[in-house]
């Protein structure tokens, strides 16, 4: 089976890794001039005639980056498989579809307004109540498109920052921590879930991900599971999908966001569970059976982001899992990620410390359980 894949960076670069073990091969289609997978066969798309190339050389087409042409996605689709479907990435490329279908669900989320104006945005600052948090409606990601607006007067200056034609803004959720859910669907409707992840952010980028996430109510497991199926359900979705929330005071759950791909906050699983995320979304996407998510025990994955220190140093750790993209430094760029093992959640949050402590750039680690 060849595995044409849109898009080529570290997601890709790891989807191979997995699927070569089940003799699947990689071809990718890089949109963006800068493709850094470094294995399988990589292609730039600039025209047709690479377009046809791919497809000639793919069985089933999948992507791991969904800032993609929906038209371009659909004239695949017109050609050979393409899972998730081009409609998952119309939706899930733009925060408004996106949040219009978490409501038709009836998945909370944070009170939000869509504005296409400044005068507009300070209306909704003013309604919202300060702080709101203003986001273009496409192509953001590592916060990036994005202001915390603090007092409606703030609104003008922002709008310019933003630079984006339609904008949504959210009220500002004082969250106890933000968490993930990670599921795959089968092409036959089989749904499997991961358990649920605490992710840190720090500047609008994940840093750590821990899972399965400590003081994991079942409860909440389940709220979690029922969001993302019923989104799973309703997209007709074959694959990985990842659904981050925002988890408040009172153990509820609001949904921030969904990527219909694998995910950074699922990069646990190459080494904390039986299962990983990129071998599960390969079974899924070829009709296979899906492997199980357990996890085998605490772990967290720390990204290596900007600088990447001294990886021998890394390496001298026990259980911990070095990951590197072959990627250049520059700042703010995802290099790598370690996963980290450890028996009970107080072990492993030693040993993210002195991780942390091995790399240049990494903040402070700061979980809900410390
Ligand atoms: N309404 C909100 N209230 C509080 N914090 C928020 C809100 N929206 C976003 N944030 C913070 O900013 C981070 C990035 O926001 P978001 O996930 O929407 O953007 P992104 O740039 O698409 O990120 P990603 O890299 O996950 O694609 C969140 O993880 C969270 O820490
Ligand atoms: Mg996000």
């Amino acid at each position: 089976m060849n595995i044409g894949v849109l898009g080529a960076g570290q997601l890709g670069r790891m989807l191979a890794l997995a699927g070569y073990p089940l003799a699947n091969r990689f071809t990718f289609l890089d949109t963006t001039g800068h493709p850094s997978a470094g294995i399988g066969d990589v292609m730039v798309y600039t025209d047709q005639h690479h377009l046809d190339d791919f497809l000639g050389k793919v069985d089933l087409v999948t992507y791991e980056f969904e800032h993609l042409p929906v038209a371009l996605v659909q004239a695949i689709e017109e050609v050979k498989p393409v899972y998730p479907s081009s409609e998952a990435i119309r939706v899930c490329q733009n925060r408004a579809e996106e949040k219009a279908l978490f409501d038709r669900l009836g998945i909370p989320t944070p009170a939000y307004r869509l504005v296409e104006h400044a005068d507009e945005l300070e209306a909704a600052a003013r309604e919202l109540g300060c702080p709101v948090v203003a986001k273009s409606v496409t192509e953001g990601y590592d916060g990036k498109g994005q202001a915390v607006i603090r007092d409606p007067a703030e609104a003008a200056e922002a709008w310019r920052a933003i630079n984006h034609p339609r904008l949504i803004v959210e009220a500002f959720v004082d969250f106890v921590r933000e968490v993930s859910i990670i599921a795959v669907r089968g092409r036959d409707g089989e749904v499997v879930f991961y358990p649920m992840a605490e992710n840190v952010h720090v500047d609008g980028i994940l840093r750590y991900s821990l899972a399965p996430m400590p003081d994991l109510d079942d409860s909440v497991q389940l709220v979690a599971d029922d969001y993302i199926r019923a989104l799973l359900d309703e997209l007709d979705y074959v694959g990985v999908l990842t659904l981050e929330l925002f988890q408040t005071r009172d153990g509820g759950l609001l949904a921030n966001e969904m990527a219909p791909r694998v995910h950074n906050s699922g990069h646990w699983s190459m080494d904390g569970a039986v299962t990983s995320q990129f071998e599960n979304h390969l079974r899924a996407i070829q009709g296979l059976p899906l492997g199980d998510t357990a996890a085998r025990m605490p772990t967290c994955m720390v990204n290596v982001i900007g600088r990447e220190g001294d990886p021998a140093a890394i390496l001298t750790m026990q259980d911990a899992h070095l990951h590197r993209y072959d990627k250049a430094e520059r700042p703010g760029r995802k290099l790598a990620h370690v996963n980290l093992l450890a028996p009970t959640h107080e072990a492993l949050l030693a040993k993210v410390r002195a991780c942390a402590a091995l790399l240049p750039e990494a903040p402070e680690p700061r979980f809900s359980f410390e």
